[in-house]
């Protein structure tokens, strides 16, 4: 029966997963921390290192190694277990080893009668999160992918870096595959409250084939970090935490998760990064934005990969 205290359980206590965990320490909003890994020494040692934090902390908070029992009366279970990259790897390339893995582990999930949200950020994201879905027979609506989250980040970290404006005031998304098929929606991008079209086309210092190379440089970012330091992780657990608090806090925010389209944008049964309200019950609504001709062609270009991909494994 539900307390009232907070609990977000974990799978997979690798780079990504201990990132999500240890921005949640810092930031806070939940009570209850439960990490669930194939490697119980690792989960535990990670529980042990994690907690020795909390004197440092904002709140008080439960963190221990436990089992999919524990899943049970989770508010969210957040799974990042499976394969990462390789350098020069496609996120879709992991398909086959991380859509079993991700079965197994759904099926454990649910097994303890969990009745929460799923969160999954395992590449190939998109895919992984229907595959979560299928698996867990739960409503469409509370299961989420990560999507787009991070690479909206990353856009909006570019863009705040080259107009040198706060990337907090540059509102504006990265839609589509979390991978190759991903893109911008330009045509509703603004900073502060100017459309970026105008900031470009109205000062002589900024340029078109600059926004395109920033777009260039998100699309690719993963590629350019693993071959440098093998995964990318802080982005990604600051963006988990981000989603997991506008879950717990019903926040009604804005955030471009992976979510099942239902004939928005005239595509259907697919989990795809789009704008969606996120809110206590997990997915409220998904925007269908007015976008362009060519942007409506690259999104069903990149939903056509996915459901590609999704169709090897379904
Ligand atoms: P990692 O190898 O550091 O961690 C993976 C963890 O999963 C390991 O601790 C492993 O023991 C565990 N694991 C494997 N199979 C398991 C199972 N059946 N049950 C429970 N635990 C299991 O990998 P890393 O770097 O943390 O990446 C994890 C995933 O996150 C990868 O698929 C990666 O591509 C993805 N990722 C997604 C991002 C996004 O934006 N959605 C960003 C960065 C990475
Ligand atoms: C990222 O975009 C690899 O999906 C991961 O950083």
């Amino acid at each position: 029966m539900k307390t009232g205290v907070r609990r977000v359980a974990l799978v997979g206590t690798g780079f990504v997963g201990m990132s999500f965990a240890y921005s949640m320490l810092n930031q806070g909003g939940l009570e209850e921390f439960v990490l669930i890994d194939v490697n119980k020494d690792k989960a535990e040692g990670e529980a042990m290192d994690l907690s020795h934090g909390l004197p440092f902390g904002p709140q008080k908070m439960d963190i221990w190694a436990g089992t999919y029992e524990d899943c049970r009366t989770a508010d969210i279970v957040v799974i990042t277990a499976g394969a990462n990259q390789q350098p020069g790897e496609t996120r879709l390339a992991l398909v086959e080893k991380n859509a079993k893995i991700m079965r197994g582990i759904v099926r454990e999930i649910m097994k303890s009668g969990f009745n929460g949200i799923l969160l999954v950020a395992s590449n190939p994201v998109d895919v992984l999160t229907y595959v979560a879905w299928q698996e867990s027979g739960l409503p469409r609506h509370r299961v989420i992918g990560s999507g787009t989250t991070l690479d909206t980040a990353r856009l909006r970290f570019e863009i705040g870096k080259y107009l040198n404006v706060d990337p907090r005031n540059v509102h504006g998304y990265i839609i589509g595959e979390h991978g190759d098929t991903e893109f911008p929606l330009w045509s509703h991008t603004t900073v502060g409250v100017q459309p970026i079209m105008d900031v470009v086309a109205n000062n002589p210092k900024f340029n078109q084939e600059d926004l395109e190379q920033i777009y260039v440089n998100v699309r690719d970012a993963a590629y350019h970090i693993i071959e440098r330091k093998r995964a990318t992780y802080y982005g990604i657990g600051m963006a988990l935490a981000r989603i997991v608090r506008a879950i717990l806090g019903d926040e009604n925010s804005c955030l471009s998760v992976s979510a099942y389209l239902n004939g928005q944008y005239g595509q259907n049964d697919v989990f795809v990064g789009v704008p969606a309200i996120v809110n206590r019950n997990g997915i409220r609504e998904v925007f269908e934005l007015n976008i362009t001709e060519e942007e409506t062609e690259k999104l069903t270009k990149s939903v056509n990969v996915l459901k590609e991909t999704l169709n090897t494994v379904k």
